[in-house]
């Protein structure tokens, strides 16, 4: 199917209020957006197996937590991409393309592998920043409450990501 064709159609122009153009740079900007996901979410299922040491049971949880996560938040944004009636990048190849984040190749040590998720949710939290931006600017609010629940919860996880890393405070 070739979503393309369904551009000018009546149908589109009564979903919403969003030129051509707007829609067109909404979805690029969501296309960039799961293609960093994708990275991510493979790199969770990296660290989720291949983690080690004393901390390993907390670590392999939560990183199980943030692939779960992961998989239902890239399910929405290639949804809303299809909703706004532009088609999902939906390879590797590309994903591996377009996205900043990069793959994992050694085994990692566990704080470097905390240290590496917490990289990957700068780069999230940019991309996510930059569709909400663009998503306001053309009030397609529909995008923008999505994407901002995202990046809320992110953000949240980036505190406590930093949190694990911080160094406790010894008693004087
Ligand atoms: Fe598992």
């Amino acid at each position: 199917m070739n979503i393309s064709q369904n551009h000018t159609t009546n149908s589109m122009k009564n979903f919403s209020n969003l030129s051509a153009e707007q829609v067109e740079k909404i979805a690029l900007q969501l296309n960039h957006l799961l293609a960093e996901y994708h990275l991510h979410y493979q790199k969770m299922r990296n660290f989720h197996w291949n983690v080690y040491g004393e901390q390993f049971f907390q670590l392999h949880a939560q990183f199980e937590a943030q692939y779960n996560r992961a998989k239902i938040q890239i399910d929405e944004i290639a949804e809303r991409i299809l909703t706004l009636q532009r088609r999902p990048v939906s390879n590797f190849s590309d994903y591996l393309y377009m996205a900043t984040i990069a793959e994992e190749k050694e085994t990692l040590r566990p704080r470097d592998m905390v240290e590496a998720t917490l990289r990957d949710f700068d780069i999230l939290i940019d991309r996510m920043n930059q569709v909400i931006k663009t998503a306001d600017q053309a009030n397609d609010s529909g995008t923008a409450d999505m994407v901002t629940a995202f990046l809320k919860d992110m953000q949240k996880s980036h505190w406590m990501f930093r949190a694990y890393m911080r160094e406790p405070i010894l008693a004087s």
